[in-house]
Parts: structure tokens; sequence; C-alpha cells
């Protein structure tokens, strides 16, 4: 398995990894870094070129998952490491408690420790729902979007595609957020929202 990123939010998904203790066999990639050190914590080796990922997947183990946090970071990496025949693969911390009744989760996501999802919830391909994330009934999450630490994602919440939720960012009941929106750190959103902005503060409003 190859987590692609080799820093912050990769570092976080390779404890994900040892707390399920999965974590034996795992490569890092990461082609855009200063650093050449070639292993992560003196221990897991990183590989440096789109040749070397192609000829890993290729040789040993074709699954990968993503540890970045930027929605169009992980697009982009997705894209590239399946056209070097890589295949998305989700990371789930055992930690997190996940309705069992309706709840879809597509592909590739990244669902870090402590995060509560609800029954009636939907979660796009690669999203990433991060640590004490609480996402209640019938929400609805797309494509590569980012919930942040401790955010609140309360009842009948639709978020788009490719949309950053703010840590500790609490959405309100009924709310639609479009695709491609920012949501600061600490905002209420109280009111649905368009597409392409960016909004923060208590109530939130476009900065
Ligand atoms: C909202 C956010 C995206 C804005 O970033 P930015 O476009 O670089 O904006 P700036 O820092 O230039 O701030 C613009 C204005 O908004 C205000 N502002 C920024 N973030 C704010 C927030 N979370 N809540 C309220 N106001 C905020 C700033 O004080 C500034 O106000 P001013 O013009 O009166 O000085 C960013 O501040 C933020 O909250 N990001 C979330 C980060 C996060 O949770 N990451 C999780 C990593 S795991």
């Amino acid at each position: 398995m190859v987590i692609l990123g080799s820093k912050g939010h990769a570092k976080e998904i390779l404890n994900v990894f040892s707390y399920n203790e999965e974590d034996s066999h795992l490569h890092f990639f990461d082609n855009v870094s200063k650093s050449k050190e070639p292993m992560v914590f003196q221990k897991y080796p990183v590989l440096r070129s789109n040749e070397e990922l192609r000829r890993y997947f290729k040789q040993k183990d074709n699954r990968f998952v993503l540890g970045v946090g930027n929605p169009k970071v992980r697009e982009f990496l997705t894209i590239l490491a399946e056209s070097l025949g890589g295949q998305l693969n989700s990371v789930i911390s055992q930690n997190a408690i996940i309705g069992k009744h309706e709840t879809k989760i597509e592909a590739g996501v990244n669902i870090m420790h402590g995060v509560i999802i609800n029954n009636s919830v939907s979660i796009g391909k690669a999203c990433l729902i991060n640590a004490n994330v609480s996402i209640h009934h019938d929400c609805l999450i797309g494509d590569f979007s980012e919930i942040s630490p401790a955010a609140t994602i309360t009842g009948r919440v639709q978020i788009g595609t490719h949309c950053s939720i703010g840590t500790g960012a609490t959405i309100l009941p009924d709310v639609v957020i479009g695709n491609n929106v920012i949501v600061g750190a600490g905002a209420v959103v109280t009111k649905s929202v368009e597409s392409n902005v960016k909004i923060a503060g208590v109530p939130a409003k476009p900065i």
C-alpha cells in the first residue's frame, strides 16, 4: 500500500494504519517536497518519482490511499496514480463509528479517529473526514470534499464536491452548500450557500 504524500496529513494517515495494526508494508510517495530523505520515521520508504511509483504498482502492490487534505490535490493525485496503474483505496480508523443502515461510503475515503457518521449518510469518492468530525442523519458529502477536525455537520445537510469545511465549523440542519466552497474554521453556517464562495464567521458570511 502506498500513501500519496509524506508530510502532514500523510503522517496522520500512518497513525490510522498503525492504530488498525496494518502498518507493516507501507510506502509513501512524494515527488514534490525538497526533502530527499529516503524514509519516513526511518522506517517507511519514500518513492520519489512517477516511474518509481509505476514500478511499485506493477511489481509489488497497486493499492494507494490519499495522504493530502486539499480537495483539488486529492483529485489530481488520484488521476495521476490511476494513470500509473494504481487502485484507489480507503483508510478507515477502527476508532470511527459508522452507521450500519443506509450509509453509503464511496471508494478512496480517509475516515480518521473519533469520527461519527450516522445512519442514512452518503460520503462521496475520495472524501476526507478528519478526526472527531460528526456527520448526522441524511447528509450527503460530495466527491473529494474535506471536512476538517471537529466540524459538526447536522441533519439533512448537503455539501457539494471539492469543498473544504474548516476545523470546528458547524453546519446547521437542511443547509445546502454548493461545489468548491470554503468554510472558515469555527464558522456557523445557518443558510444555504452557492458554489465557489468562501465564507467565515458566526453566522457565516462571504469574505
Ligand atoms: C476562512 C479561511 C479559508 C480564510 O483564509 P484566507 O482567504 O487566507 O483569508 P485571510 O486570512 O486573508 O482573512 C481574510 C479576513 O477573514 C478573517 N478570517 C479568516 N479566517 C476566519 C475565520 N475562520 N473566521 C472568521 N474570520 C476569519 C480574517 O481575520 C480577515 O479579516 P480582515 O480582512 O478583517 O482582516 C481561513 O482563515 C480558514 O479559516 N481556514 C480553515 C483552515 C482549517 O480549518 N484547516 C484545517 C486543516 S486540518
